[in-house]
């Protein structure tokens, strides 16, 4: 190995890090390597990613808007398997509800996704009131999923 390709080495596996622990930025886990220690702690590097998303995401428009859409799309894409059955431990804030009525909680994930999804639609297009609209209706899901489903 020649010097030169070191600092490539050492840059991509800060990028890999940024994936797995970033605050904004989406958040990608293989699910056949995760332990419920593993699984906790990337639920909750994805919801402050959501929580840092969601908060700028009324003032954005164009690509910024898309992109900020993007993220949360992709984080709820993971809820099903960060939050599978037995992943979870004693400091853990996820209820056990969850297990128990898991239809229930998947409905309000599905339903978060496709809110995002709609506001990429919406940022694309310019439309602004369906893409507020969006950004409400994913507020809405956060709150009411942490209402139920979250100690
Ligand atoms: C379908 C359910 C669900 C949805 C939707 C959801 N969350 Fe969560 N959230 C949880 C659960 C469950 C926990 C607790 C996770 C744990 O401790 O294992 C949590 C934890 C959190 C936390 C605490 C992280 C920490 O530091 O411990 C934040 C912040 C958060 N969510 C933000 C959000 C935001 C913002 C949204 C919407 C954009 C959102 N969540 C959507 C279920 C949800």
């Amino acid at each position: 190995m020649s010097f030169r390709t070191i600092p490539s080495i050492v840059a991509a596996g800060v990028f890999a890090v940024g994936l797995a622990f970033g605050a904004a930025g989406p958040h990608v886990v293989a699910q056949d390597t995760l332990t419920p220690e593993a699984a906790v702690a990337a639920r909750i590097a994805v919801m402050k990613s959501n929580g840092a998303t969601l908060r700028s995401a009324g003032g954005l428009t164009g690509d910024a808007a898309v992109a900020a859409m993007t993220t949360l799309s992709n984080n709820f894409a993971q809820y099903p398997t960060l939050f599978a059955e037995g992943l979870t431990t004693p400091d853990s804030e996820a209820l056990p509800l969850i297990w128990e009525d898991w239809a229930g909680f998947i409905a309000i994930v599905d339903g978060a996704k496709a809110a995002a999804d709609a506001g990429i639609a919406a940022a694309q297009s310019g439309d602004t009131a369906a893409y507020m609209q969006a950004v409400q209706q994913i507020g809405q899901a956060c709150g009411s999923c942490h209402g139920k489903y979250r100690s």
